[in-house]
Order: C-alpha cells, then structure tokens, then sequence
C-alpha cells in the first residue's frame, strides 16, 4: 500500500498553494446535498473544488448501494484511481462515503487497498479528523456511525455553492423496511432536523439568491423536526414557515412515502402557492400481492384514493413515481395491474427499475424473476410512462406559467429554467432573467422538456394575486 500524505489543516491558510478536491456522486439528491456539505467541511482546510479526478489531490466518492450496478459502478471507478494514484507516487488521497462505504465498511479497504479512508453518510463532520489521522497513522479510517444529530449539529459551516435552486435536507433515514431495499441500513433510523436548523439554513440560501429550494428526505413527508414550541413539527407546517423568507418563491420535496402523506399536507397544496405542484410519490407495484410481500404496508386502492384526494385539492398536480419490476414472484397478471395503474393514474415523470437482490435484504432470498422476462416488462412500462410524459409535456403548449430561469442555454442568449411542474423550459433571449420568475408562454412540449416565450406584456394583477414581485401570472 502506498503511504499518503496529506498536509495538516491550516497549510494553506499559512500560504501554500490550495489543495484540489474531486467529489464523484452516485444515487439519490440527498448524496448530492451531502457532496455539497463535504467540500463545505473541507473548504476551511484549504480544499478548492477541481473538475477532474487527475487534478485532485483528494477525491471522495459518494456512493450509491440501491442496486447492484450502482454499487459495482464504485469498484471499477476505484480500479482507474488506483492507478492514477500510483502515476502520482501515490499523492492522492481517495475516499469513499455514501452508503456503499456505510454497507461495506472495511471490505472496501480489502477489496481495493488504494483507498485511504470509508465514511458513512452520518460522518461527514469527521472528514478533517479523519483526514489528519489518515496522514498521521494507517488503521483509524472508518467513520460509519449513525448519530444524524451530530452531523447536522457539526455541519454547521456556511453553505457555499451558487445558482438560484438548492437543495436542503430536512430528515435522514427511514423505518418502513420494504424488503427490498437497503435505504433502512445504509441510512438509519428516521431523524428529522429541528426547524430553526432548516429556517437557518434556508434563510442563508435565500440571503445567496436562492429562489427555490427543495426540501430533500428518504421518507420527507414524515418529517417530524422539533417546532419552536419543543413539539414536533410537520412538513406543511415547514412549508408555511419556509414561505415567510423573503426571495423564497418556490418549495419543493422529496420523496415522499404514500402512507405519510396527510390530510394537512395535501390542504397546504391546495392553499400555498409557495409549494409547488409537483409530487414525487412512488407506489412501486400496482399488484396488492406485491405490494404484500414488498411490504410496502399500503395497497393499489389506497393509493388510487389519495391521488384522488391530491388532485382534489390541486386538479393540475403533476405525479410522479418510482416503479421496480420483476420482484420475486411477479406474475404477468401483478404486472398487468402495474400497467393498469400507471393509466389510471397518469403521471407526468417517473422511474422505473428491473429489481436488483440486495445482500441482506428478505427479498434477495425470494424465488426470483428471470431476467428475460424482467427485461421485457420494464421496456413496457416504460414505453407507457414515456408516452405518457411526453402528453403532459404537449398538452402545455398554449399556456402561459411562470418559469424559474437557473442558467444559460446552449444557444445565443436562451435561457432554461424549471416549470412549476418541474418541467425543463428553453426559452430565447432570456439569459438577462436567471434569477427570477417570470411568466412565459409555452409554444411546444416534447419528451424531455417545453419551449416557450417570454411573455411581453406583463399584466398587474396577478403580480399582486401571487404576493410576490416576480412570481407573476398564471398560477396554474
Ligand atoms: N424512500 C423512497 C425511495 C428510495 S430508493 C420511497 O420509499 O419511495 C429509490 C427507488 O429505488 C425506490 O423507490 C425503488 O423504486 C428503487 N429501488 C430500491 N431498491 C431497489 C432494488 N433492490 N431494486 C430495484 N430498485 C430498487
Ligand atoms: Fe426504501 Fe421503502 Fe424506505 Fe423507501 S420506504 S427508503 S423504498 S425501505
Ligand atoms: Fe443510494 Fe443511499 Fe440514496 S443507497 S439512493 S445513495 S440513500
């Protein structure tokens, strides 16, 4: 094994030339959050952001253990440091975080002995001390414990980054054991922040010109942080508490567990027009026998109901979704119920997956599907989601909503920013707008995103219907 050295904490701040760090992430948003808090933690050692791995003298891999290909995905990227390493002299230290290095721990030291340090996704604020003793000493390297609490407490560094959306996470872990999926080992037990952690935090990210945040947890709808008054707090009361930030126009979530959407979280849709009306609430399978042995702890009716009651209160929100085919003893008649759901339903976006055993996981040890056949149902239903998502994409055109404008376009000077549906929007001549939310008409919808104009005359009224500067026309 190569002996890294990593220079003490303060060198740079002492005069010598900043060190580059490289973080590659995998999986979910909530990895993408905590990438962004590990180059926070790092910055005050003198680490600056690099673009390439070959530049970097640190580089973190942040990992995914959802599926298979995820996790595998993480060896041979190691496979290609370990080399660059060693075209270094060894000057690179590489880490691996996420839940990879959380499910794995030292086997990944085993495995790939270039590495120099696993630290779980509760260890982050242990990254400068781990870091130190890696250069002092081999052998204290693994930091994957779960106490969220220290974390977040820890992690209390101003938030660097820039662009006008961020993310913010507001719980960590989940209880629901579906069986399978390895989410409650890798992550924990859910914990949720305190509310004036995440006022704090937002008000920093609007203070910067953020305009949208999205409010990340595994299971966020369940969110129950500690309120002002000592007493759980819940997601809606969040949301209403978020919307008083002056320059915060727009909250999202995600993702959200069917059984913990409640009555008053819905409501709050239907009356908050800073919650944008986008939900991501996956069901999985459409077969209540699947959904048994899931144990998903919520049949096809109930959720049939509560799309139900959503688009009650909000008859334009877009739905969207997570779907695995080819769990253990799916049949062609539970798919066709999958089938049947998804045109019930009709969403607007989703994900679809071919199951993947996961070690340690019930289902990993049911009778499994053949691939073939997995294959095959996963082309379906995707083709159906598909088409469905290119109609609620076409079926904007003609109308006009306000549009999030995030960043420069590939030509001239258009702009792209997001739909409240989450819809990307390309419009041109509109790169003088990032920032802000305007109201633009859209001209076509195709699979992936719409394009529009801006509208030009801008009418007063709605300006003061939405309460808010820029967030003007057409509330949808
Ligand atoms: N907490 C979220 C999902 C987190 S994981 C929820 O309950 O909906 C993201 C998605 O990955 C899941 O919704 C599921 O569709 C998929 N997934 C999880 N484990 C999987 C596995 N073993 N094989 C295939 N897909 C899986
Ligand atoms: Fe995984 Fe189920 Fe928890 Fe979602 S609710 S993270 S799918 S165990
Ligand atoms: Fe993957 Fe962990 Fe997220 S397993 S999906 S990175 S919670």
């Amino acid at each position: 094994m190569t002996e890294t050295v990593v220079s003490p904490p303060g060198t740079d701040e002492a005069g010598a030339a900043p060190k580059r760090l490289f973080i590659k992430t995998y999986g979910c948003q909530m990895n993408v959050y905590d990438s962004e808090r590990m180059a926070d933690v790092l910055r005050p050692l003198g680490y600056a952001p690099t673009d390439t791995a070959e530049d970097a003298d640190f580089v973190i891999l942040n990992t995914c253990h959802i599926r298979e290909k995820a996790a595998e995905k993480v060896y041979s990227e190691l496979g290609k440091l370990r080399v660059m390493k060693e075209g270094k002299g060894g000057a690179m230290t590489i880490a691996v975080a996420g839940c990879v290095a959380q499910a794995e721990g030292e086997e990944i030291i085993k495995r790939q002995p270039a590495v120099d340090l696993v630290v779980g996704p509760q260890a982050y604020h242990q990254l400068p001390e781990l870091l130190t003793r890696t250069a002092r000493a081999r052998g204290e390297r693994i930091g994957a414990d779960f106490a969220p609490n220290e974390k977040f407490d820890a992690l209390q560094v101003p938030r660097g980054g820039e662009g006008v959306t961020a993310f913010l996470t507001v719980q960590e872990g989940c209880d629901k054991f579906c069986t399978f999926c390895v989410v409650p080992y890798t992550r924990g037990a859910e914990w949720s922040r305190p509310v004036a952690d995440v006022l704090a935090e937002a008000r920093e990210l609007a203070a910067r010109g953020v305009r949208e945040v999205t409010l990340l947890g595994q299971n966020v709808n369940a969110y129950d942080g500690e309120g002002p008054d000592g007493k759980p707090s819940s997601l809606a009361r969040l949301a209403y508490a978020l919307a008083e930030i002056p320059g915060l126009d727009r909250i999202r979530y995600t993702t959200s567990h069917p059984n913990d959407m409640s009555d008053e979280l819905i409501a709050a849709h239907a009356e908050l027009e800073a919650l944008m009306p986008y939900l991501h609430l996956p069901v999985q399978s459409g077969s209540d026998r699947i959904l048994r042995l899931m144990n998903r702890k919520h049949g096809r009716a109930k959720y049939l109901e509560l799309v139900d009651r959503i688009r009650g209160g909000r008859p334009d929100m877009a739905l969207s979704g997570d779907f695995i085919v080819g769990f253990p003893g799916e049949t062609d008649a539970d798919f066709e119920q999958t089938m049947d759901l998804v045109r019930k339903v009709g969403y607007a976006s989703a994900f679809s997956f071919m199951y993947s055993p996961r070690p340690g996981t019930p289902a990993a040890t049911m009778a499994q599907v053949p691939g073939d056949v997995s294959r095959e149902r996963l082309h379906a239903l995707q083709t159906l989601l598909t088409g469905q998502q290119t109609a609620f994409n076409e079926a904007q055109a003609g109308r006009t909503m306000p549009v999030l404008f995030e960043r420069k376009g590939r030509h001239g000077a258009q702009a792209v920013g997001r739909s409240p549906y989450l819809q990307s929007v390309h419009v041109d001549d509109a790169d003088h707008l990032i920032g802000q939310i305007v109201p633009v008409t859209i001209e076509h919808g195709q699979q992936n995103s719409l394009t529009g104009a801006l509208v030009t005359e801008q009418k007063s009224t709605p300006l003061e219907q939405r309460g808010s500067a820029s967030q003007a026309v057409g509330a949808p």
